[in-house]
């Protein structure tokens, strides 16, 4: 089939390459004429593991092509993808100017019938919208023709963005007519092969899924970082309380880790834009706007453990920093916690040395040459001349670490961890102090205040 795809970021770029992969010919536009220039160059601009062989494959067996040229794509596709941010806008409303500037860009263009087929996520009536602008443009030009608009929201996990493309759990499909039903179904069918993993209803239904499915995830994190603080207060391990409740079949361990908050380009804004539009229509979704102030509290949560470490005195102190993409597996910064914790800490007139294994380009372009933040080459590397540690990322290279030599570099051995990476215990018998994520007397049952700097509390060089 004919495929185009708007938007060549991380929906569209996997779209188009796991499309093509079925043996479709696909064409991707995008506005940013280095983005495409890069693609055409064989560079891909994003870090998603598997993504690279895909592209190049199906480049060179001529079944994906990369263009700044929306002509050619409105003519080639008679699927046309829209896969453009939706980024927040200032009152925390989704953006809509990128999805109803594709719109208009089809409605300038088309000469036949298309399908529109919405995979950015939208507010609930965006299709409408959608539609409304393709047919004010066709319009204009004085022409008419059929469309029909879609909603098939995208449920990809960034860093299993491929396997969760090609092997899906869903494929929501909110149609008004059965035929457009149809072609979605013939469509998606090298991707149902198993079983029919297709769910079709309405659009406003279709559109509301996404929302919902990423509001119910960030309340499962908020929750459980609600209750890693009262834990903390109440001197519990949060790891205990987690297996406790996990082992119920109707709660489940799925997403039930404590942390240092969520980010990334979708809970976020998704969380925030849910609650905007319910407050537009008449209804308070105070649920969601709990979520929302739980995670800004909890990205806090490691600046205020390392300042209360440090008796509020961060001045002149180097903090080595593991991880700074939201979460393993990514390049993706976009409002991840490790943000919030380094401007948190160059404020208190701390320098961080970091190190992550994908997002080092992505963290260069945000912070150009920041004094007080040196991209390191290693996890070793940021360890040097550091007096701590602090984890932000669970990146798999972290989880089994020399302790030895964290120990040997820092200053104040101790380690804080953002994502309950470690054994309290072990670090103990190890001399390493640790200040992990709602097990505050862990590693020294005695006293709840484990991770403050008391010589007796944690270990360090000068003491050990
Ligand atoms: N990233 C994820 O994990 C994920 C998962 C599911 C859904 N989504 C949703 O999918 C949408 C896209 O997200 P993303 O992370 O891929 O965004 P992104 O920012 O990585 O990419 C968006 C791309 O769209 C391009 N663009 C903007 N206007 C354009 C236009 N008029 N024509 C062509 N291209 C245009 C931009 O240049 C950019 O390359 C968002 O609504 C997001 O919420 C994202």
């Amino acid at each position: 089939m004919h495929i185009t795809i708007f938007g060549s970021g991380y929906v569209g770029l996997v779209t188009g390459a796991c499309m093509a992969e079925m043996g479709n010919h696909v064409v991707c536009v995008d506005i940013d004429a280095d983005r495409i220039k890069r693609l055409n160059a064989g560079e891909v601009p994003i870090y998603e593991p598997g993504l690279n062989d895909y592209i190049e494959r199906n480049m060179a067996a001529g079944r994906l092509e990369f263009t700044t040229d929306v002509a050619k794509g409105v003519d080639h596709g008679l699927f046309q993808f829209i896969a453009v941010g939706t980024p927040p806008d200032e009152d925390g409303s989704a953006d809509m100017q990128y999805v109803l500037a594709v719109a208009k860009s089809i409605g300038e263009h088309m000469n036949d019938y298309r399908i529109i087929v919405d995979k950015s996520t939208v507010p609930v009536g965006t299709a409408d919208k959608v539609k409304e602008t393709i047919l004010a443009a066709l319009k204009e030009r004085g022409v008419r023709h059929e469309c029909d608009v879609v909603s098939n929201p995208e449920f990809l996990k960034e860093g299993d963005a491929i396997d969760d493309f090609m092997k899906p759990d869903r494929i929501i499909v909110g149609t008004d007519n059965p035929r457009t039903t149809e072609l979605l179904r013939a469509l998606y069918e090298p991707f149902n092969r198993s079983h029919d993993r297709m769910i079709s209803m309405d659009i406003r239904s279709a559109e509301l899924t996404k929302y919902a499915a990423n509001a119910m995830l960030a309340t499962k994190i908020s929750f459980m970082n609600e209750l890693a603080n009262i834990a903390e207060q109440f001197g519990a391990d949060i790891e205990s309380v987690r297996i406790g409740i996990g082992s119920d079949p109707r709660i489940g361990y799925h997403f039930i880790y404590p942390g240092a908050g969520y980010g990334g380009s979708c809970f976020p804004k998704d969380v925030r834009a849910l609650a905007k539009a319910a407050a537009d229509s008449g209804y308070e979704a105070s649920l969601m706007q709990a979520v929302e102030s739980v995670n800004d509290r909890q990205k806090q949560r490691l600046f205020e453990k390392i300042s209360t470490y440090f008796d509020g005195n961060l001045k002149g102190k180097t903090i080595a920093l593991w991880g700074l993409a939201f979460k393993p597996k990514t390049d993706d910064m976009r409002e991840a916690s490790s943000r919030v914790l380094m401007e948190a800490l160059w404020d208190a007139g701390a320098s961080v040395r970091a190190y992550d294994p994908e997002a080092m380009e992505a963290t260069r372009a945000l912070y150009p040459d920041h004094e007080e933040l040196a991209l390191c080459d290693s996890a070793h590397d940021a360890l040097k001349g550091a007096d701590v540690l602090a984890i932000v990322t669970e990146w798999q290279e972290f989880r089994s670490p020399d302790f030895d030599t964290i120990k040997k570099e820092l200053t104040d051995p101790v380690i804080f961890d953002g994502r309950n990476l470690y054994d309290p215990k072990l670090l103990k018998t190890l001399g390493l102090g640790y200040c992990a994520i709602g097990r505050s007397n862990m590693g020294d049952s005695e006293d709840p205040a484990y991770g403050r700097r008391k010589t007796d509390n944690v270990q360090s060089n000068a003491s050990s």
